[in-house]
């Protein structure tokens, strides 16, 4: 059977991981973040890992040739999954041809791109609330703005690149947690059927 995969696309901080992670658990699907695959090799102190942190740690994306490299040694390694949702990756449209097929050896068909839209104020709210709690070393007022405008710059073309596909959904991404799963759920369901 043919895997599902959806992309969660969105600004830092609008909520790709909090609801990917939850999504991923109702519709059983693997969840796949490359900040977390990024955090994981920074703590283990290995060579890929000191090169992302110094990309990281100034609000810069890491090269797509890191990223893709590390992304396709992570699910080559990955029991067989009904489907994945991809936080955060892509995240250049150098990347999302990859995924494509373009240089990448698997071709991964994407069926969903939900982005979520949350405002400036709410994202900065969110991310110096969680720098409070967790500590996250990119979570400083300097390190947020850098990744906001990266963002805009890098990332946002990508809702072109899938609107022209056919497969972009824009969420409202404001409101409770549950408000917008619930809503992300409906979008996925009827994709899925
Ligand atoms: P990454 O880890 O992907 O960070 P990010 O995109 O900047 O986004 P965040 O993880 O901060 O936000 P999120 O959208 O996941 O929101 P979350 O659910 O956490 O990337 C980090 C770095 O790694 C990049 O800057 C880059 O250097 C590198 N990198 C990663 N992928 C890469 C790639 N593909 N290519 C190149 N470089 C890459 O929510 C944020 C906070 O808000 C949380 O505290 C959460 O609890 C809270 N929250 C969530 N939803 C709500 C809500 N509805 N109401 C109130 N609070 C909420
Ligand atoms: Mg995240």
């Amino acid at each position: 059977m043919e895997k599902f995969n959806i992309v969660m696309l969105g600004a830092p901080g609008s909520g790709k991981g909090t609801q990917a992670k939850i999504l991923a658990e109702k519709f059983n699907l693997a969840h796949i973040s490359t900040g977390d695959l990024f955090r994981k090799q920074i703590s283990s102190g290995s060579p890929l890992g000191l090169e992302a942190k110094s990309y990281i740690d100034r609000g810069a994306l890491c090269p797509d040739s890191l990223t893709i490299n590390m992304l396709h040694d992570f699910l080559t390694k990955l029991p067989d999954v009904k489907g994945h949702i991809f936080d955060g990756v892509p995240r250049t449209v150098q990347q999302a041809q990859m995924l494509d097929g373009v240089g990448f050896p698997t071709v991964l068909p994407l069926h969903l791109v939900l982005n979520l839209n949350v405002d400036a104020d709410e994202i900065s709210r969110r991310l110096l609330k969680r720098a409070e709690i967790e500590g996250r070393s990119d979570d400083t007022p300097e390190i947020i703005e850098k990744r906001i405008q990266n963002y805009f710059a890098q990332t946002k073309p990508l809702e072109d690149y899938y609107e022209k596909k056919g497969i972009l959904r824009q969420i409202n991404g404001m409101g409770t947690v549950e408000g917008i799963f619930e809503e992300l759920c409906k979008v996925v369901s009827a994709e899925m059927k």
